[in-house]
């Protein structure tokens, strides 16, 4: 690929924009329900490099695509066409509001895997938005950059997600997990207890986000939410479960899964602060028990890679992270376990379904 400096004019100012991938710990489907979430990012990042121009147009390379055509239109001009294009189409159109005037030329490398349930989206929508914040002195603030993510996301690109991705993309880090109201979005650090690692495996299994059945299960809680008579499911706590059973299936599902996972991450939180990763762990568990029975977003290959994770000496629990029907699982181990154990899964993993799989954290 050409390097920046033949793309523009001769003595262009370059910045850079950065944003990691996230795993989320616990807190699956509770954002679009105004409840807790608790992600941390992964060591894997997505870098923008960018040059901004004189005129309207915006060109931009893809190192994470190579064979793709480089993106080329007018700010103003965005138009959706189904490919990555779409997040940095959907940055500059949200951001026009914050005063992006003037297009750029700029190019993507990124080691975020695609599809694996790990917000590569998220983190090109993010680092873009610093790059372009650096480079025209956007007044923006890393929770505002969030929102203006969300926002080109599902009236852009047409996803339908909640905040999780974007707050944790533009704000967390790898050393500790970021405790997130999503209705308020304020948020606290909560540091990994140090005898703690995270592994995380990708199943191999491709997820998809936009329509289908994500669509589905948010559609799914506003009904709940609007029987039981509530502005959304965060205001149903576990003391009114017996109100969640009367609905109809599979709302009554849905909601108990909400209902749970959120109590599950602040419960999480306070295991975490006490260092107690034998509680942690069973909290893990019981979320993907929830996510399989109760929000049906699991697949046969993840539920069995969950339990292959859960059983292998020094691990205390594991969990599909993400939005579901694939992508990837979160394990908590032994610090001093977690190159052994994550081998042993991945083979283990590898015997019984022929998928390969691969391990994503710790980074190999
Ligand atoms: C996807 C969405 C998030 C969140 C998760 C499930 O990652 O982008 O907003 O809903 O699924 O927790």
């Amino acid at each position: 690929m050409a390097p920046l400096t033949e793309l523009s004019p001769a003595g262009t100012r370059h910045v850079f924009g950065e944003a990691p991938g996230r795993v989320n710990l616990i807190g699956e489907h509770t954002d679009y329900n105004g409840g807790y979430v608790l992600p941390v990012a992964i060591p894997q990042r997505t870098r923008v490099t960018l040059a901004p121009r004189t005129d309207c147009t915006v060109y931009v390379e893809s190192a994470q695509y190579p064979d793709a055509s480089p993106l080329e239109y007018r700010l103003g001009n965005e138009r959706r066409s189904g490919g990555w294009g779409d997040y940095v189409q959907g940055m500059t159109w949200a951001l026009t509001s914050h005063g992006l005037l003037r297009g750029f030329e700029a190019r993507v490398e990124s080691t975020v895997p695609v599809g694996s349930g790990l917000s590569s989206s998220a983190a090109l929508e993010i680092a873009f938005g610093r790059a372009i914040r650096a480079a025209f002195g956007l007044p923006l603030g890393d929770v505002a950059l969030a929102r203006a993510a969300q926002l080109a996301e599902n009236e852009f690109v047409g996803a339908p997600v909640g905040i999780l991705d974007q707050m944790a993309c533009s704000l967390a880090d790898t050393s500790s997990a970021l405790f997130l109201d999503t209705r308020t979005l304020e948020y606290a650090r909560v540091p990994l207890p140090p005898s703690v690692g995270l592994i995380v495996v990708d199943s191999g299994i491709s997820h998809r986000h936009a329509g289908g059945e994500y669509a589905v299960r948010r559609r799914e809680c506003a009904e709940a939410a609007a029987r039981l008579g509530v502005p959304e499911l965060r205001d149903i706590g576990p003391e009114q479960l017996h109100r969640v059973a009367e609905l109809p299936p599979p709302l009554d599902r849905r909601a108990r899964h909400v209902v749970t996972e959120n109590q599950r991450v602040l419960d999480t939180v306070d295991a975490l602060r006490r260092g107690d990763a034998v509680t942690a762990g069973r909290l893990f568990v019981a979320s993907h028990q929830s996510m399989c029975e109760d929000f049906e977003i699991t697949v046969p290959a993840i539920d069995l890679l969950t339990e292959l994770a859960s059983r292998v000496q020094g691990t205390y629990g594991a969990r599909l992270t993400g939005g579901g029907f694939g992508g990837s699982v979160v394990v908590l181990a032994e610090q001093g376990r977690v190159a052994a154990a994550s081998t042993e899964i991945l083979d283990q993993y590898r015997l019984q379904t022929g998928n390969p799989g691969r391990v994503l954290v710790p980074e190999r």
